[in-house]
């Protein structure tokens, strides 16, 4: 591992989640899951209805679970889009809240986006340019498939206004193709409400000020997990000819001649400043090379849809990227990579209740640490090209676990590994090395009877043969998916509330547990009651 890491040795920020409540600006379609407030909000003092997930313990997982695209692959190819006029398509979306929100986000930049059915395949080409995708890190021209229906357009507004009629109850499946016409000149302002939903619409910087030489965004602010600086975003494009300043909580980036190609060192491989900056090299003059780039397969996934719109791009997927800016793009039909985050929580489920799971839909090529651990664990893991299985017979033995950027070990399946050492045999030494505030949920999992002490950015677990269950609160995605599967190993029923973080990060979450034999509902909690003096 060459790149340089970044230690978080500061304590944890003390602002934690707060508030949540209904969609109150009317973004999301009628059947996306709801949004609550998400982490970066206020606190509200009227306290909404909270959704629940109850999950009863001593569950062994046992089937077949397939993952659909990225989502932190299809928010950033949705930016990707605004780089060429005209209609991209994006196929194999997730059925998730923070997709809809990046719709309207890009409604609001004057976009028209439309959600269509996904039948789990491509279909077919836009234009004579073929669908092209991810598998294994290697980019691929995915084949049309025969008899593969027309995208079916749900909802075709600039505005927005025609989102409440929408009614995509009717569509099945977890995944969509996400349709985006994008105007010759799209709009350059990207505001707070939305973006302190979605910190990831930071990632319009890059393409718009590519495209418009001006641009305003939100600045997102910190979240449940961490303080999440921009410092690497904003110089990168600096370096570039852009003049950045902020201002009222905006940050605003103008190049009014255009940028220009640069050498950029980060001093960290952040995955949003890599994503940014190559969004905005493609239609820089001139040749950028962005050094300590981020290698994550949603890198290499991104600059495939780069290169399918006529973008020059060398090095996706190693530390260094070299970009030969182009005059202009095209659009183009893409497949979202597989969700390998999603899958490694799968993965960790199965080896956490001794159980036997197939994943299907994502490559295990880019889960092999994560994997490694769960065979040193004592798992049995047998891979095919886009699709695993992880077998348990036993009590897992502890693993020690360091998070690192890819091909590190990712720090999304933190709260997995903390459950699956939960319940190991022995002592587990887990080091978080990317966000300062990813063991603040430690605390719920303490509620749950693991054994658990942190210390700056390592964290000593002691296993124990069983959790107890209690009511406990998702605090961001990750940290709500590792707290319903921690609640698997549990005595009695765990009551995890807040889960619409779990909605931001895993379609249909309760009916996956459900299908491998776990006994799951889903119901909403009374408001809690306000006290006042
Ligand atoms: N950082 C800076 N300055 C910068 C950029 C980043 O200090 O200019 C710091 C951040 O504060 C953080 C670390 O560097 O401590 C890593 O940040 P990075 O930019 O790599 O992450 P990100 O782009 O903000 C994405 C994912 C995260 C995932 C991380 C790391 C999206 C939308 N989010 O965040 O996913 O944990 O990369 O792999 O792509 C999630 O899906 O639940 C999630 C949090």
């Amino acid at each position: 591992m060459t790149d340089s890491v970044r230690r978080s040795d500061g304590e944890p920020p003390t602002q934690t989640v707060t508030g949540d409540g209904a969609d109150p600006t009317g973004v999301l379609p009628a059947d996306w899951p709801a949004a609550g407030v998400t982490a970066e909000v206020a606190a509200d003092s009227t306290i909404a209805d909270v959704d629940v997930i109850r999950v009863s313990g001593g569950a062994r997982l046992a089937g077949e679970v397939h993952v659909v695209g990225a989502k932190n692959s299809a928010l950033k190819l949705m930016a990707v889009a605004l780089l060429a006029p005209g209609r991209s398509v994006i196929t194999n979306v997730p059925r998730i809240t923070d997709i809809a929100i990046m719709g309207e986000v890009l409604r609001r930049l004057g976009c028209e986006v439309s959600f269509g059915e996904d039948n789990g395949t491509s279909t077919g080409t836009i234009e004579g340019i073929p669908v092209v995708g991810v598998a294994d890190g290697v980019p691929v021209e995915v084949p049309p498939v025969d008899g593969a229906g027309p995208v079916r357009d749900v909802a075709s507004t600039a505005s927005g206004e025609a989102q409440a009629a929408v009614d995509l109850g009717a569509l099945p499946g977890r995944a969509r193709t996400v349709t985006i016409d994008v105007p010759a000149e799209p709009g350059t302002d990207a505001d707070y409400d939305l973006v302190r939903r979605l910190r990831a619409s930071i990632c319009v910087l890059g393409p718009l000020l590519a495209r418009r030489g001006y641009v305003r965004v939100a600045h997102p602010g910190g979240d449940a997990i961490g303080s999440r600086g921009l410092d690497m975003h904003v110089s990168g494009l600096a370096r570039m000819g852009a003049e950045i300043s902020g201002s009222h909580g905006f940050v605003i980036a103008s190049a009014p001649n255009g940028l220009r190609g640069a050498t950029i060192w980060l001093d960290f491989p952040s995955v949003g400043a890599t994503e940014n900056l190559v969004m905005a090299a493609v239609l820089a003059k001139g040749t950028t090379e962005i050094d300590n780039a981020a290698r994550e397969p949603e890198i290499v996934d991104i600059c495939t849809m780069l290169s399918a719109m006529g973008a020059k791009i060398e090095g996706a997927g190693t530390s260094t990227i070299r970009i030969e800016g182009v005059s202009e793009l095209r659009p183009v039909q893409h497949r979202t990579v597989g969700d390998r985050i999603v899958a490694g929580t799968w993965a960790f489920a199965a080896a956490m209740t001794q159980g036997d799971v197939t994943v299907t839909g994502a490559s295990p090529s880019f889960l092999e640490i994560a994997l490694d651990k769960v065979i040193s664990a004592g798992g049995l893991v047998e891979t095919r090209t886009d699709a695993f299985r992880v077998r348990m017979d036993r009590r897992p033995t502890a693993v020690d676990v360091v998070t690192l950027p890819f091909p590190g070990f990712a720090t999304d399946l933190l709260p997995m590994a903390i459950g699956m050492a939960s319940v190991s045999e022995g002592a587990s030494l887990i080091t978080e090395n990317i966000f300062d505030g990813r063991f603040m949920f430690v605390n719920e999992m303490a509620r749950l009877g693991a054994d658990i002490k942190t210390d700056g950015h390592h964290a000593v677990v002691r296993g124990r043969e069983r959790l107890s269950s209690a009511p406990v609160r998702a605090t961001d995605i990750r940290a709500g998916a590792g707290l319903v599967i921690a609640g698997l190993c549990a005595d009695g029923v765990t009551e995890i509330s807040h889960v619409h973080h779990v909605d931001r990060g895993y379609p249909d979450f309760v009916a996956d547990l459900r299908a491998l034999g776990v006994e799951v509902e889903r119901t909403t909690a009374p408001a809690e009651q306000n006290f006042s003096l």
